[in-house]
């Protein structure tokens, strides 16, 4: 029932390198175990798993654009491009997808400049500092907003 929901998980620069980057703030899981994990609770939650990791910034604006119509809903850890990346608020803007930010550490715990970002208040919601969890709760998430709002219409 839920298989026409197409949901994609973004996620920004040097996530390619979980698991072996700084251990202590993002843990030992890699990006493709995630991966992994997200496509199987993808499946028990019967909906299109999509999955794009890149470390520039034009690839992740190209990627929204591309979503337009073909994605139901982003989940986006949009990592050091979270406090710096206006032309991916345009992105977000332009091609009006819902989307939930993600961060696997706590951003409001660290350093000042990672307290901004030019994303959380056009999101529909942010987990922050819940390591990898927090991308299976925006998917839940994700899947019950898309769900309540079919029903309704
Ligand atoms: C991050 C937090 C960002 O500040 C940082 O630049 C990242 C990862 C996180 O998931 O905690 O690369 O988005």
């Amino acid at each position: 029932m839920n298989k026409k929901f197409n949901i994609l998980i973004l996620n920004g620069p040097n996530l390619n390198l979980l698991g072996t980057r700084e251990k202590n703030t993002y843990g030992i899981k890699t990006l493709k175990e995630l991966t992994n994990q997200l496509n199987e609770k993808a499946l028990s939650l019967n909906i299109n798993i999509h999955h794009y990791q890149s470390n520039a910034e034009h690839a992740i604006i190209d990627k929204i654009h591309e979503s337009k119509e073909k994605i139901n809903y982003i989940i986006i850890n949009p990592a050091a491009f979270t406090h710096t990346s206006i032309a991916i608020r345009d992105a977000f803007l332009a091609v009006n997808i819902p989307f939930i930010e993600v961060h696997i550490s706590n951003i409001y715990a660290r350093e000042n400049f990672r307290s901004n970002s030019w994303l959380s208040d056009i999101s529909n919601g942010v987990i922050t500092g819940f390591e990898l969890d927090g991308y299976f709760w925006a998917l839940e998430t994700a899947v019950k907003r898309l769900s309540n709002s079919f029903n309704k219409t």
